[in-house]
């Protein structure tokens, strides 16, 4: 008898099991929904949200919060005809949860239940109960700031603090306090509710002027929680706890009652190096002899992570067979948002997590005592626990690039976005330097407002100047050889150095020789050739691993690709007003010069020896570092621009590119040109075409006396 099953045939398997045993049910007990917490209060929340405006709802993950009060709502029928749309910071818990409720509801998906996801619409005119991502009703809110489409706005899962569910509530809060802007275009009052997993609920209701919060009582059962010295704060290196997560988790398998076990990792490629692991092992256990409980038979392995394919996700809430052990392995997305029954041990990586915090790990924990009591193993130490995590976690406004925020806020139509009701304000002076960032790469204009290049970039998930210099080769219809460099930038490091002093020098040959035949003299077109190859290759994993190659960091830079492709090819026609139109060199001065419209801002020219001196106006000290093809080269060169800078006892830059004065020579200036007091001014107020005129002969003025552009660089 087989024990062990993996991903790629739990099909077969899922067959042949219910060949033999009938009973297993797939679709879960649709009944339960009565047993949950949040039955007892139906007539309570129904009443409590036609009541007030705003209402925040929390109760312990898994009372019900999700699948049914949305339910619930429908059934009141008390808000005319509108629709009631429920936001998760998740897609995949968007489209699993709707397939719940549909299920539920006895309707199929995309009728009265549908969802609604980046680049996947599963809505008809019949839906009432949208789930959908909040990135998606933020484009809605932009088209129609007063939701007249929607009876009940509900935004779930707020304590995960992601960005856009932190810009609905700043902006709903701004729309429902203004009697004027929030009756205009709606027959009935617009009702809010903002649920949120037990923390820091005093803080929405504050926010929310005093709002009433509406607890669930919960019922939850023990959880013992077990430390390990195994992993350190500076064992980030994945392999380490990877393989310290799988031999915990085979422990519980064999030492423990039965009962189904989730592991915490961070990321897909670990979840997948994870999953791999525990089958490998699993297989050689003898079931005889190895396995304490008896009644446990084999181990079922699930990977659950954010982009899996939808049919996959839904396998992760059915009941394992009789006798087998289920084992996920996810991602944060089971702490909170996802409940999977049945969960009696945790496996927590901890520390691997840079952001996790204590109340997430206590999330986590709190999984393994839905049903009865539980046991939670963490990797990491005690004193680690209480020295060094973080209290709560760190909100996405505070973590993401505030240039992200500050232009989906000005696309929003928030012009003041100093004054803007964050639930947790940035520093002033960071919104500025943002502001001046956007500015550098001609996102806003001088008034602060968006440009129609702004509009265009927000849509990109990359930072700005990446994103200018890909709308560039777009404009000129070489996008084919910015897209790969993108898509390799914004995944993890692809080249892997070993640590065996001898592996090293053959990673280190073996990166040189693909150096040479990319006939490479800069790190970005190593990037591009490096990705072309391996797409272009047979036996693509086999490639990387010969050439040191991280094979799943460039699987996930080959999807980036396609995301960014298809959203470019959404926008069409891209034509951007560029003086480089009349282009007539050749196609490696075309890629650099394109790098160039966006890295302007990221210029370095040689002074002495290997130093390298900035021209952002900080003229800092930099080196180029080791890692880079150009390093040793340094005498050969003059003018760089550099993808980013690394502070370790220099300051490093790193992906660098020689480029010719000429080329950023007109773009230079602009990084002078305004100052952060003026910017601040025109993020508070619309500024009259005066005051412009006014400014823009100051500059010009001021930009005289300082000489032609040449001397100041
Ligand atoms: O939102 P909250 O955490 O309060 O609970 P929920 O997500 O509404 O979950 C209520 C119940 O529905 C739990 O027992 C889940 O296991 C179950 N559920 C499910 O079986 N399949 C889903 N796709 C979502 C929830
Ligand atoms: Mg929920």
């Amino acid at each position: 008898m087989f024990q062990v099953f993996a991903e790629e045939r739990i099909r077969d398997v899922q067959v042949s099991i219910m060949s033999k045993r009938t009973k297993w049910d797939t679709k879960g007990d649709l009944d339960e929904s009565k047993n949950l917490p949040i039955y007892q209060h139906k007539a309570t929340l129904q009443q409590a949200v036609k009541d007030n405006s705003f209402l925040v709802v929390t109760g312990e993950t898994g009372s019900g919060k999700t699948t049914q009060l949305p339910q619930y709502l429908h059934q009141a029928g008390l808000w005319g005809n509108g629709k009631i749309g429920i936001t998760q910071p998740r897609r995949v818990a968007a489209i699993t949860v709707a397939q719940r409720v549909s299920q539920e509801m006895h309707c199929s998906l995309g009728r009265e239940v549908g969802y609604q996801v980046r680049f996947d619409d599963c809505t008809t005119q019949d839906t009432v109960v949208k789930y959908m991502t909040d990135g998606c009703l933020l484009r809605e809110i932009l088209a129609d700031p007063v939701l007249s489409q929607y009876s009940v706005v509900i935004l779930d899962e707020a304590h995960e603090r992601s960005l856009n569910t932190d810009i609905l509530l700043g902006l709903l809060k701004q729309t429902l306090s203004s009697p004027d802007k929030a009756s205009k275009g709606r027959s009935v009052p617009l009702k809010v509710v903002v649920m949120s997993a037990t923390l820091e609920t005093d803080k929405l209701s504050v926010f929310l002027g005093g709002c009433p919060v509406f607890t669930i009582p919960g019922r939850t059962f023990p959880v013992t929680s077990k430390f390990s010295c195994a992993i350190g704060p500076k064992d980030t290196e994945s392999s380490v706890y990877v393989k310290e997560v799988v031999k915990v988790a085979l422990d519980v398998h064999t030492s423990e009652m039965a009962g189904d076990i989730l592991v915490f990792l961070t990321g897909q490629s670990e979840i997948e190096k994870a999953c791999d692991m525990l089958y490998e092992k699993a297989e050689s256990i003898d079931y005889r002899y190895d396995v304490q409980d008896r009644k446990v038979e084999g181990l079922l392995i699930l990977p659950l992570y954010g982009s899996m394919p939808t049919d996959q996700q839904k396998q992760i809430f059915q009941p394992p067979p009789p006798g087998i052990r289920k084992c996920v392995v996810a991602t944060n997305i089971a702490a909170t948002s996802l409940t999977i029954n049945g969960i009696k041990y945790i496996v927590d990586s901890g520390p691997v997590s840079p952001c996790l915090s204590a109340s997430e790990a206590l999330q986590r924990a709190g999984r393994a005592g839905r049903t009865s009591a539980g046991k939670c193993f963490r990797i990491y130490s005690q004193e680690f626990w209480e020295k060094c995590m973080p209290k709560y976690t760190v909100p996405e406004i505070q973590r993401t690039s505030l240039t992200t925020v500050i232009l989906t806020l000005k696309c929003l139509g928030v012009h003041d976005v100093i004054r803007f009701p964050y639930l947790d304000r940035p520093e002033e002076r960071f919104i500025i330097e943002a502001l001046k960032q956007l500015y550098q790469c001609d996102a806003i204009d001088r008034r602060g407002k968006v440009t129609r290049l702004g509009e265009l970039m927000v849509q990109f998930p990359l930072p700005p100047g990446l994103t200018r210099a890909l709308l560039q080769a777009a404009s000129l219809g070489c996008e084919d050889l910015l897209l790969p460099v993108a898509a390799m930038l914004s995944v993890e490091n692809i080249f892997i150095r070993p640590g065996h002093p001898e592996k090293q020098k053959e990673a280190d040959k073996k990166h040189r020789q693909l150096g040479v035949q990319a006939g490479s003299c800069n790190d970005f077109t190593m990037l591009l050739s490096v990705f072309e190859k391996c797409k272009a290759s047979d036996a693509p994993s086999a490639w990387c691993k010969d050439n040191y190659i991280h094979w799943r960091a460039l699987k996930s830079a080959f999807s980036v690709e396609t995301q960014l492709r298809e959203i470019l090819l959404r926008q069409q026609n891209v034509s951007l007003d560029f003086p480089m139109e009349k282009f007539d060199g050749n196609k490696s001065e075309l890629f650099r010069r394109c790098l160039c419209t966006g890295y302007f801002t990221n210029v370095a020219r040689r002074s002495v020896g290997k130093v390298f001196c900035t021209m952002d106006g900080h003229g800092s000290m930099v080196h180029i570092h080791p890692s880079s093809t150009l390093f040793d080269q340094e005498a050969q060169l003059d003018w760089v621009i550099f993808h980013d800078l690394l502070v370790t006892s220099r300051i490093y830059i790193r992906t660098v590119c020689p480029i010719r004065y000429d080329w950023v020579k007109d773009l230079l200036p602009k990084l002078h040109e305004v100052d952060v007091y003026e910017l601040s001014s025109v993020a508070r107020e619309e500024v009259t075409d005066e005051e412009v005129a006014k400014w823009v002969t100051k500059e010009a003025a001021k930009r005289q006396t300082e000489g032609s552009a040449e001397d100041v660089f």
